[in-house]
């Protein structure tokens, strides 16, 4: 493996995403310093800075270096900025176009409670100590890319259309990674949908249970969307692995964000066809951009995924991992996760923290 060359693409984004990222990719040189694995930083545009640069949220030449990197890195885009411009060019456009130019369809957005951070958690103590969740969401389908879309005249009156479509091949594949992970987990799977109300999420529901024949050894359970968005709160600590729509995922996994205290902990990972994509599950953040103070735990917490799932370094995924334990033991706080008595930081020196305990 030493000498081996990694090819990362680095999209940073608007709002906090470049100070975020500029903190999480300072993990790559601990990495090839450990390891003499070597990581080649190419950084693009893409979201509103792409927009404002060349009118383009997801230029070519952006997509070119995902579609040709070992792995992806992208901070978060979006902003009030750009919110009056049309759907087409939207920052988010970016993250669409990624996601489906580079087949991502399947999400994982791990829902982990630190211990030291228990205390920032809405909910109480014994409620979220110890959860453990993997939330798989589909990613490339559904409402999200559904056709017909748009908002049309009709008779004078404006009407908004999105559509949700599965087909049986997408349910299918997103059903066997959601499998495959609870096999590795706990064996235990929850599938979400509202089949009591949309014909296609009873479909998406059949389709869990036949491919549940190839799965014996993984106990699988349906749920509606707003009973689970109740259960997370009652008893998170029943779900292991969680599979859902791309809308459903979309909202239940902010939700399930909150068991842990803050959005600015919880990284995820979009796995597809070609390079996998790394990301924090929170935006962009544009009311606290560039004043230093957001948490790039996320992100670098993304980078650890990328590290074991894209290039099979789990001991160096695990060090991340340990590093930022670490850190929160000796009560290091960005402001979202403050706590009387702990120590405030910044990003920058959140990052720096975590880093130098890496390589320890
Ligand atoms: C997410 C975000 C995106 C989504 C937005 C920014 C398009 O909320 O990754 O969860 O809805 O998928
Ligand atoms: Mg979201």
């Amino acid at each position: 493996m030493a000498g081996k060359t990694y090819r990362i693409a680095v999209f940073p984004g608007d709002g906090i995403g470049p100070e975020i990222v500029a903190q999480a990719v300072k993990v790559f040189s601990v990495v090839t310093e450990r390891t003499g694995i070597n990581f080649t930083l190419e950084e693009g545009l893409v979201g509103g800075a792409a927009y404002d640069a060349c009118g383009d949220p997801l230029p070519a030449a952006s997509l070119e270096m995902a579609l040709n990197a070992d792995a992806v890195l992208l901070g978060a885009v979006g902003g009030p900025k750009w919110e009056a411009l049309d759907y087409s060019v939207r920052p988010e456009r970016a993250l669409l176009g990624l996601r489906e130019k580079l087949g991502l369809f399947a999400n994982l957005r791990p829902v982990t409670v630190f211990d030291d951070l228990i205390e920032a958690s809405p909910l109480k103590n014994h409620i979220v100590r110890g959860i453990d969740i993997m939330i798989v969401r589909e990613l490339t389908g559904g409402v999200y890319f559904g056709k017909p879309r748009g908002v049309k005249t009709e008779k004078g009156m404006r009407v908004g259309i999105n559509t949700l479509v599965y087909s049986e091949e997408e349910i299918e594949r997103i059903a066997r990674v959601a499998f495959e992970i609870a096999r590795q987990r706990r064996g235990n799977l929850v599938s979400v949908d509202k089949a009591n109300v949309l014909e296609t999420t009873q479909l998406w529901r059949d389709v869990l249970t036949e491919v549940s024949g190839d799965y014996r050894d993984v106990s699988l359970k349906h749920m509606y969307v707003d009973n689970c968005a109740m259960q997370l709160i009652r008893d998170p600590a029943q779900f292991d692995v969680i599979v859902t729509t791309n809308l459903f995922g979309d909202i239940l996994s902010d939700e399930a964000s909150m068991l842990t205290g803050s959005i600015g902990m919880l990284p995820s990972a979009s796995r597809g066809r070609c390079a996998a994509m790394y990301e924090p599950i929170h935006g962009s953040a544009p009311d606290i951009a560039g004043r230093n103070i957001a948490n790039p735990v996320a992100t670098i917490l993304s980078v650890a995924m990328m590290l074991q799932y894209s290039f099979g370094l789990k001991e160096e995924a695990r060090r991340v991992e340990e590093a930022v334990e670490t850190v929160l033991r000796s009560g290091f706080r960005t402001r979202d996760i403050f706590q009387e008595g702990m120590l405030l930081v910044g990003t920058e020196e959140m990052g720096e923290e975590v880093v130098k305990r890496i390589s320890a």
